[in-house]
């Protein structure tokens, strides 16, 4: 698959107890990558999964034709160095943090760079984006969130729409191919809005595990990207 965009069901609303049948399934159902949120019940006030979790899911995350499905680590964790090596030994393909939640950003990308993951950065809702002008040239993805990060199934907050439009042009003035992927609140109703706004990369969560068919789900966000 070539197109542009890309679909990240998030398994923090899948069903806990049937994992790797959920992973097996949203594959199946046209899934680009597998979002994985990491909490620690500190950084962010709730607790999922660790590492060895991300181990065992990994073997599901394969397309019927043998292709791997990257998975997507968004670590909502304070510190960030270890459990981020931790992840990337667990097989994650892209790792991203918060930049508020360690103490040295630039030491953190390169630490999850040495483990041969693509990395990303996170921006939380009020978050400001001045990190990027140090780091930009040194990130693989830059992750807006349009909900404060802990919990699935809140309301999108609109003013993430700028700062998405912000992130896009400080993408094209850095000239490298970024992922602009956002996070929160995304339904088949405001994808597109989101994608015009610059994104490239969408998380759902609640939209897509909520709903029976999530092949429809991806079908009908996919035509919502498609429309002219
Ligand atoms: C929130 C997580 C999100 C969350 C999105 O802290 O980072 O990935 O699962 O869930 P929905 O799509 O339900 O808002
Ligand atoms: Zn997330």
């Amino acid at each position: 698959m070539t197109q542009r965009h890309r679909i990240a069901p998030s398994i923090l609303s899948a069903d806990f107890a049937r994992l790797g049948e959920e992973v097996r399934q949203v594959v199946a159902a046209g899934a680009d990558w597998i979002h994985f949120d990491v909490m620690d019940n500190h950084y962010v006030p709730n607790l999922t999964f660790g590492p060895m979790v991300c181990q065992a899911l990994k073997p599901h995350a394969v397309r019927a034709d043998g292709q791997p499905v990257p998975i997507d680590v968004h670590l909502m964790v304070e510190p960030v160095d270890a459990l981020a090596a931790a992840f990337a030994k667990a097989g994650a393909d892209l790792i991203s943090f918060h930049p508020d939640a360690t103490a040295h950003v630039h030491r953190s990308v390169q630490a999850v760079r040495a483990q041969g993951c693509q990395v990303g950065l996170v921006f939380n809702p009020a978050a400001t984006l001045d990190v990027l002008d140090w780091v930009i040239d040194d990130i693989d993805l830059i992750l807006i969130m349009s909900v404060n990060p802990g919990f699935g199934g809140q309301s999108f907050i609109d003013s993430a729409l700028r700062k998405v439009e912000a992130v896009r042009r400080r993408i094209e003035a850095c000239g490298r191919d970024i992922r602009l992927e956002v996070d929160g609140g995304i339904k088949t109703d405001n994808i597109r809005r989101v994608a015009d706004a610059g994104a490239d990369t969408f998380v759902a969560g609640s939209a897509i595990f909520g709903q029976p068919d999530y092949a429809g789900v991806i079908k009908a966000m996919r035509a919502e990207l498609a429309r002219p």
